[in-house]
């Protein structure tokens, strides 16, 4: 008989309040493989994802580990019993060195008779050098790039002898390099005979890394296939349940007045210098670049987060001062910000809240017309946005992630801004979503607004944009025309090209 799988959930099954989020789920992960989770957002896999590791009660159904059933498993029976999650946002102790956070973790719940800090941080250097990680064991977490914590997360998770790790979209901010040496990681830790069940929305990562991928659809598994026996076009139909196409929508506006003009613009603090472009109306201009190469800062000075110090910037030919986001919402800018997780959505209001928030200042007089007004743009949206909720009146904090994202694209989109700003715009959402967000991106350049794209993705700033800045080391190291070849684009991000002009 082979032996039992190290997890197994049979018809596992959870409600929150009336959403089924899953419905009679199986799945099973085997000692020394990599099982990818694929859905689209709001299927269901952070939550099975809970279950597992006792943050959440399944409703009904059976948690088998290791050939035993349990149940009542809590975040603290889940550790014991070898169970360990890695979250893209760690969940370590800012304030205390690498040592100090492995040793708690470690040792939680053990009487400390001894405090041999020597034998600990040789065992935190042990647990470090055997996934790779180049971290200084007395280095204050707070002073740690979150893929390195990530990476002490890990080592805790080895340490405390995991045998199930379990990622949820752990790549979503990492440079090409740092995902890399993870990949490095979880490689190691499946030849090392644990199981490591993987979740995100890149294919390409599945291919690369997983042994098998199972599908969540709306809260149920739609099949379990080994990668080698399934394409890209397989997975996305068996996720969305119908074919996407991977094209761009093409540009049907032409470009009108100029609407932002930025002219040597630069900021000490967030290191931008010296940028200089302009954006017309029913433009997409994109942002390119490495990461840390200044995009994100530079849209935090044109949304005045980090107000300009030296050169002008002028909206329809005036010059203006934005020295607060108040201020740029006020001249028509909207910035949806990248990393939703922290700028996000308010987890305790409703999500028609969350959509209208920026307008509310200004938004109608009488409190019935208000709600009334607020309520229907909120389901024009969720209905435009094909956002998987219970209604507008569910609370922000009961969406997926991906729906979260889609939400705060909302509360932008309703301020109906001249200048749309959008950082990372598809980071963390399924291809149905993605391509869905394209086509309202062009649909918005078509109807007259300036829109800057910042996009990791190269396919998508190429796909989307009429031009492409490329940014490098807080400057705009060229312009070039948009569907540029991607080798043309990277090596200008490299700062290997000459500087261009389009
Ligand atoms: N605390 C909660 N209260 C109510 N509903 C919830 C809660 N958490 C999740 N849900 C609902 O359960 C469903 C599954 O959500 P889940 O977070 O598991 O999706 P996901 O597959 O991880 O999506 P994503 O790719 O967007 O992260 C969604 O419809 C979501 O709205
Ligand atoms: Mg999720």
């Amino acid at each position: 008989m082979p032996p039992a799988p190290l997890l197994e959930l049979r018809r596992l099954v959870k409600s929150y309040g009336g959403v089924r989020a899953l419905r009679g789920v199986d799945f099973n992960l085997h000692a020394g493989e990599v099982h990818a989770l694929l859905g689209e957002n709001g299927a269901g896999k952070s939550t099975l994802i809970k279950t597992v590791t006792g943050a959440h009660a399944p409703s009904s159904g059976e948690i088998v580990i290791a050939g035993e059933s349990v149940s009542g498993l809590t975040p603290t029976t889940a550790r014991a019993l070898g169970i360990a999650c890695i979250y893209q946002q760690p969940a370590l102790f800012p304030d205390l060195t690498v040592v100090e956070n492995i040793a708690l973790r470690l040792e939680a719940g053990a009487t400390l008779r001894r405090l041999d800090w020597r034998a600990r941080k040789v065992r935190a250097m042990e647990l470090l050098a055997r996934i790779g990680a180049a971290i200084a064991p007395d280095a204050e977490v707070r002073s740690l790039s979150m893929p390195e914590q990530q990476l002490v997360e890990i080592a805790c998770a080895l340490g405390a002898g995991a045998r199930i790790v379990i990622m949820d979209e752990p790549t979503a901010s990492l440079t090409q390099k740092e995902q890399h040496l993870l990949f490095a990681v979880v490689r190691e830790l499946r030849g090392s005979g644990v199981g490591v069940i993987y979740i995100s929305h890149r294919l390409e990562e599945i291919f690369a890394l997983a042994d098998r991928v199972t599908v969540l659809r709306d809260g149920e598994s739609v099949g379990t296939h080994a990668v080698g026996d399934i394409n890209e076009a397989g997975l996305i139909k068996l996720m969305v349940g119908r074919e996407v196409a991977q094209i761009y929508p093409a540009s049907e506006s032409s470009a009108g007045e100029v609407v932002l003009s930025v002219r040597e613009v630069g900021c000490r603090a967030s290191g931008v210098h010296a940028v200089t472009f302009d954006v017309r109306a029913g433009e997409v201009f994109g942002l390119s670049g490495l990461v840390g190469a200044g995009r994100t800062e530079l849209a935090r000075v044109l949304f005045g987060l980090t107000p300009a110090d030296t050169g002008e910037i002028l909206l329809n030919g005036e010059r203006v001062a934005i020295s607060s986001p108040q201020n740029a919402v006020a001249h028509g800018i909207a910035y949806v910000p990248e990393d939703r997780r922290r700028h996000g959505v308010v987890l305790d209001l409703p999500i028609a809240h969350n959509m209208t928030m920026a307008i509310h200042p200004r938004i109608f007089p009488g409190a019935w017309l208000r709600f009334g007004a607020e309520r229907s743009l909120a389901l024009e949206f969720i209905r435009d946005l094909a956002v998987k909720c219970a209604g507008p009146d569910a609370p922000g904090g009961s969406l997926s992630g991906g729906n979260q994202q889609k939400v705060s694209l909302a509360r932008w989109l309703a301020t109906k801004p001249k200048l749309l700003i959008l950082d990372e715009p598809t980071q963390g959402v399924d291809v149905g979503a993605k391509s869905e967000i394209h086509r309202i991106v062009r649909r918005l350049a078509k109807d007259g607004l300036a829109v800057i794209l910042i996009s990791s993705d190269l396919p998508e700033v190429i796909g989307m944009s009429d031009r492409i800045g490329v940014m490098g080391g807080g400057s705009l190291r060229a312009i070039l025309p948009g569907k540029s070849d991607p080798h043309v684009v990277m090596a200008a991000a490299l700062g290997t090209a000459e500087k261009g002009a389009a």
